[in-house]
């Protein structure tokens, strides 16, 4: 057939991921994590992920192959995650491709990781609608996006301005001493605690912290989760301090109420105020129960119809990347060469 067969592949955080489609059709999506090896240092560790990646690649690779049922011979362009990500992890992932390229003589597309994100809704759902904006949050990015094109318009509407919302979990975890990763954590204890017991900040959520004299709204549609974390710290060594047991259970259903609170409002409204109808999510935190019922709610009064992708297409994937590169062969975007550096900005 004449739709194309990509093979997508992802190293920007601590995933290993070989992705392989048929056009809008999933047909592979190996991913080999290195999160097991981050545990004891409460975070991903970049030389760690690097090694793990370089480990992984060609077993994830011949996983993917043998899943779809291809050879190599018989994929027609290969696409790879050039960033943002962690600069040594990328270039891992980006090595192999352009080795595998070179090897194959088959074109190579870098693409970018948070497109990706919104690229993979094709895969579970179609077609992407009109007036689309996409809500990524993860343990390394948090973001809301306007996607004009997918394959030639992406902008930026906001971003964090320090901690990413699922970094802001493992942290939060980690000082009620409830492991890492957080997220899954939190959210389960959450479940028994009381979400209004503790009011914890919203960071950039007042006007007079959203901007500066010269820049007015600078930050209206960023997040900051740092001084949330440092209040979650205070009010641990209160307890402490009295020598009072440390209500976990309401103190992570107050923490995540934050979160999800400021996360959907800023969402919802930037929506609203860009014209955005239909709102894509990604990113690991996709997985939170609180956040999916909050933003279904919030979206539903907004009139925005909300598209979640199945969590193994919301976390750092493959698939991701292959599903993007085939959107952008299909719109007869050029290949990227040989000599791309990674990158580590934003669309
Ligand atoms: O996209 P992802 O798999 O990869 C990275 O960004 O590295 O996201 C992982 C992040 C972690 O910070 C994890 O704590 C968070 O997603 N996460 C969650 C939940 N499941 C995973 N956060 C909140 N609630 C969850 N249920
Ligand atoms: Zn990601």
């Amino acid at each position: 057939s004449s739709t194309p067969l990509i093979l997508g592949i992802e190293s920007s955080c601590d995933e290993t991921g070989i992705g392989i489609v048929r056009g809008d059709e999933l047909l592979a999506n190996a991913v080999s994590s290195s999160m097991d090896e981050h545990v004891r240092f409460g975070g991903v560790i970049p030389e760690i992920a690097s090694r793990a990646h370089l480990e992984a690649f060609i077993p994830t690779l011949e996983q993917a192959l043998e899943t779809a049922g291809v050879t190599l011979a018989e994929i027609d362009a290969i696409a790879v995650t050039s960033g943002p990500g962690l600069s040594g992890a990328l270039m891992v992932g980006v090595s192999a491709a352009k080795a595998l390229a070179l090897a194959t003589g088959k074109p190579l597309y870098a693409i970018n990781h948070l497109v990706a994100h919104v690229g993979v809704g094709v895969l579970d759902g179609g077609k992407l609608p009109e007036n689309l904006g996409a809500l990524l949050v993860s343990g390394g990015h948090t973001e809301i996006l306007k996607v004009d094109s997918l394959t030639d318009s992406v902008t930026l509407l906001g971003s964090t301005i320090d901690d990413a919302a699922g970094e802001a979990y493992d942290k939060v975890a980690r000082l009620l001493g409830l492991g890492y990763p957080g997220g899954p954590a939190i959210d389960a204890m959450a479940k028994t605690g009381d979400a209004k017991a503790i009011r914890f900040p919203r960071g950039l959520s007042l006007p007079k912290f959203v901007g500066t004299a010269e820049e007015p709204g600078k930050h209206r549609n960023d997040f900051s989760f740092s001084g949330l974390k440092t209040a979650v710290a205070r009010c641990v060594e209160q307890y402490e301090a009295r020598g009072e047991e440390v209500p976990v259970a309401d103190i992570a259903a107050s923490f995540q109420e934050a979160v999800v609170d400021v996360i959907t409002s800023k969402a919802v409204r930037a929506c609203k105020e860009n014209g955005i109808t239909n709102l894509m999510l990604g990113g690991g935190v996709a997985a939170n129960s609180r956040l999916r019922e909050l933003l279904a709610a919030r979206c539903t009064s907004a009139g925005i119809s909300l598209r979640v992708p199945t969590v193994s297409l919301c976390t750092d994937n493959g698939a991701m990347v292959a599903a993007l590169g085939a959107q952008i062969v299909m719109a007869g975007g050029s290949p990227s060469g040989l000599s791309f550096a990674t990158d580590s900005g934003q669309p």
